[in-house]
């Protein structure tokens, strides 16, 4: 198999940027499909699981590649858009999804998030709600003086179809209600039971009508008819659990706004509980997992949500989820196979990936034939905290191993059968050279990765760096992709970065050999050199981006770049800094999102000698562009840079600096010169002084508070 065509079973920690690139192309397009397919159709071709792994995997890549991100990422996208066959409704609040979790481990990250953001400490309470997640459609019910005006699917969370002549055929939707607010949207789910569905279908298949793959399909084909005597027929129900606009609050938590609905003669799920500890949310999930087969409808999870609203409303929304809501999904298919062999890759940075080759066997529908090792310790059953898992056993060639796939398309080796180990099996031995080039592979103490130490000498290395080079975000050279330079890598013609600008002055007259090459004729060689001159000329941010430094991603090249403005004052300082210590590591460290790692990772390669001669060679042939930073947007705070120091009573530190990046400021760790405001809490200590001493306008939380005021 080529690593093109297992690229999307590859670990996303595996993928190299350019793989990653394509990786999103893919999934975007597999996303809208299935979008299209579940929301515009009703006739789903992926379980939910299996969309979900899509969706995750689409999420991990871009939270390695931020760079990466397509401007229409479906991250940032629910459902589909609304179909041409309703009247489009625009929502007043959109309509948000769900995080998820998958394992217990994911719902104590989320109470630990959100007791971060929000600063409250782990002895001290804070209740959720938990609930079933109704394996339906989302419905929003507008009502205006107690009366139900609107009714508008979800659609792609901005603007959802008009449905309202057909909610109002669902008996569990009241027409009008007593003692609401002007203004009251009302959310939920509408489903059918279990009971209903199976009718429904010896029904349909009785008249030779059109029956459905399971009771989502059935409701969503069922309210999503143009005429609505057809849903009138069809048996929906409607579980209320969230709210929209609202000209009044319905109470201070979750758990009385949604009795509050239940007072207005909604449905709401009995089996909603208040938990006061994640072990309290973990049991009721167990309980309702239990439940699960019994309940007449079908679910696929369990919702938590912060109940106290004033917290809901500080903690906010992401891109598409809020902070205080997670799903905790049910989880994914299991399946047994025969682990047939264990093959190390090598990455851009050197690092030695474990993949185990699968006798192929179906998990949720897909055929699985690589799984994620991940690294030595894994493979030796061992966590990243060095704690066991898999109760400490370790993984072998030849071994039976349980395979799962939880919302990720990777699968992950979950656990192996020890009476089934063939007697001679011996321990993996993970390798101390690398595969490649033979050079030593050494574990740094604190890093769970072996990585191979020859550098540029490693063909691995040194493709994936030149692949790197070209990728979309750094050079970006027509004709000039992961393929080609692997290709000339082959040849022997393009070794390092700067070959690729030698190369038509190398093989100018030799243009022949080229264009007798396959896949190559006159004219497309002719075009690659002039995509490579005009690529000679480069901004900053895309040299440095470019050099694929460990840690050193797109944005905050960006951010580095805009410090220093130009290849020889950030050349001059990173070759002059020493690691740990002096000004020019402090003025590394105050950039925006750098930290001791990045910064020895930069000063590191820039103070390697071989790694300066491939450097020094690259600029050579280039002409750097100095850095422009971007303009300020339009707010009292854009653009300016500010610190925030001492104890904030309002707001946790990343609740501030959330919201101070969201009206354009930068956020920086220490007080410099570039500083323009100091946001300084009780106990402010030597950032106040510097600050003073540098004539830096200096504010408390309060006087922040107001200058953002209603922003
Ligand atoms: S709360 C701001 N609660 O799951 C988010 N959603 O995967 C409000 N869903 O779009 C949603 N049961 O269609 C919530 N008890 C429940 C739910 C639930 C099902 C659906 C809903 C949502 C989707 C997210």
């Amino acid at each position: 198999m080529t690593r093109q065509t297992h690229i999307e079973k590859l670990s996303v920690d595996a993928l190299t940027e350019v793989e990653a690139a394509a990786e999103l192309a893919r999934l975007a397009a597999l996303i809208a499909q299935a979008n299209q397919d579940y929301h515009g159709n009703d006739a789903p071709q992926l379980s939910d699981a299996d969309y979900d792994a899509l969706k995750r995997r689409n999420q991990e890549i871009e939270a390695r590649f931020p760079d990466l991100k397509l401007d229409n990422s479906p991250s940032d996208q629910i459902g589909a858009t609304p179909s041409d066959g309703f009247g489009k409704i625009q929502h007043a609040v959109r309509m948000l999804s769900l995080g998820n979790a998958f394992i217990d481990e994911d719902v104590q990250d989320f109470d630990d998030r959100v007791r971060k953001y929000l600063g409250i400490k782990d002895a001290d309470p804070l209740i959720y709600t938990a609930e079933p997640k109704i394996d339906g459609l989302s419905l929003s019910l507008r009502y205006e003086n107690g009366r139900l005006i609107q009714a508008a699917t979800r659609g792609d969370g901005a603007v959802g179809e008009n449905v309202t002549a057909n909610a109002r055929t669902i008996s569990t939707i009241p027409q009008k209600i007593a003692g609401a607010p002007a203004v009251l949207e009302v959310r939920g789910e509408v489903y059918m039971s279990s009971d209903d569905f199976a009718a429904l279908n010896a029904r349909q298949a009785d008249i030779g009508g059109k029956t459905f793959a399971n009771p989502r399909n059935a409701a969503a084909g069922s309210l999503r008819q143009l005429d609505p005597e057809i849903t009138k027929q069809r048996p929906l129900m409607f579980f209320a659990y969230a709210w929209g606009e609202l000209s009044a609050p319905l109470a201070d938590t979750q758990f009385g706004a949604i009795r509050a609905l239940q007072h207005f003669g909604f449905q709401t799920n009995s089996l909603t509980k208040k938990c006061a500890s994640t072990e309290e949310m973990i049991a009721h999930y167990q309980s309702i997992e239990a439940k699960r087969a019994d309940l007449g409808y079908d679910i696929d999870g369990v919702v938590y949500k912060v109940d106290d609203l004033d917290l809901q409303k500080r903690l906010g929304f992401r891109s598409t989820t809020p902070r205080w809501a997670i799903a905790h999904k049910f989880p994914a298919e299991l399946a047994w196979t025969k682990l047939t062999d264990i093959e190390i890759q090598v990455g851009r940075t050197g690092a030695l990936s474990p993949v185990a080759r699968l006798q192929p066997v179906t998990v949720g529908g897909v055929v699985v034939s690589n799984a994620t090792l991940h690294n030595e310790d894994y493979i030796a059953g061992r966590g990243g905290d060095g704690a066991d898992i898999r109760e400490g056993r370790d993984v072998r060639i030849g071994d039976w191993v349980q395979i799962y796939r939880a919302g990720d398309v990777i699968p992950k080796i979950k656990d192996v059968d020890l009476s089934r180990r063939d007697k001679d099996a011996q321990p993996f031995v993970f390798p101390n050279i690398c595969p490649e080039c033979g050079s030593a592979a050494i574990r740094e103490d604190g890093d769970a990765v072996r990585r191979c130490t020859g550098g540029l000498i490693c063909p691995a290395q040194a493709v994936e760096r030149l692949k790197h080079f070209v990728s979309r975000t750094a050079f970006d050279i027509d004709g000039l992709g992961a393929k080609q330079v692997e290709q000339f890598y082959m040849d022997g013609w393009v070794q390092t970065p700067a070959d690729i600008f030698t190369l038509q002055q190398r093989y100018g007259q030799g243009l022949q050999q080229l264009k007798n090459r396959e896949g190559w004729g006159a004219k497309s060689a002719q075009k690659l050199f002039e995509a490579i001159e005009d690529k000679r000329s480069i901004p900053l941010r895309k040299l440095l981006f470019g050099l694929g430094i460990r840690h050193v991603g797109d944005t905050n090249a960006g951010l580095i770049a805009n410090h220093y403005g130009s290849w020889d004052v950030l050349e001059t300082a990173l070759a002059t800094a020493e690691i740990g210590q002096g000004p020019v590591w402090d003025d590394l460290l105050s950039v925006d999102g750098v930290g001791a790692v990045m910064a020895t990772s930069l000063i590191a390669t820039f103070q390697n000698p071989s790694e300066r001669a491939s450097i020094d060679k690259l600029v050579e042939q280039l002409n750097v562009q100095d850095a422009i930073v971007a303009a300020a947007l339009d707010s009292p705070v854009a653009g300016k840079t500010v610190v925030f120091t001492g104890t904030l009573e309002k707001m946790s530190r990343a609740e501030a600096k959330a919201r101070a990046e969201s009206l354009g400021a930068k956020v920086s760790g220490s007080v410099s010169a570039k500083t323009d405001i100091l946001i300084a809490g009780p106990g402010a200590g030597s950032k106040a002084t510097k600050a003073e001493s540098l004539g830096i306008l200096t504010i408390d939380e309060d006087g922040w508070l107001a200058m953002i005021d209603g922003l």
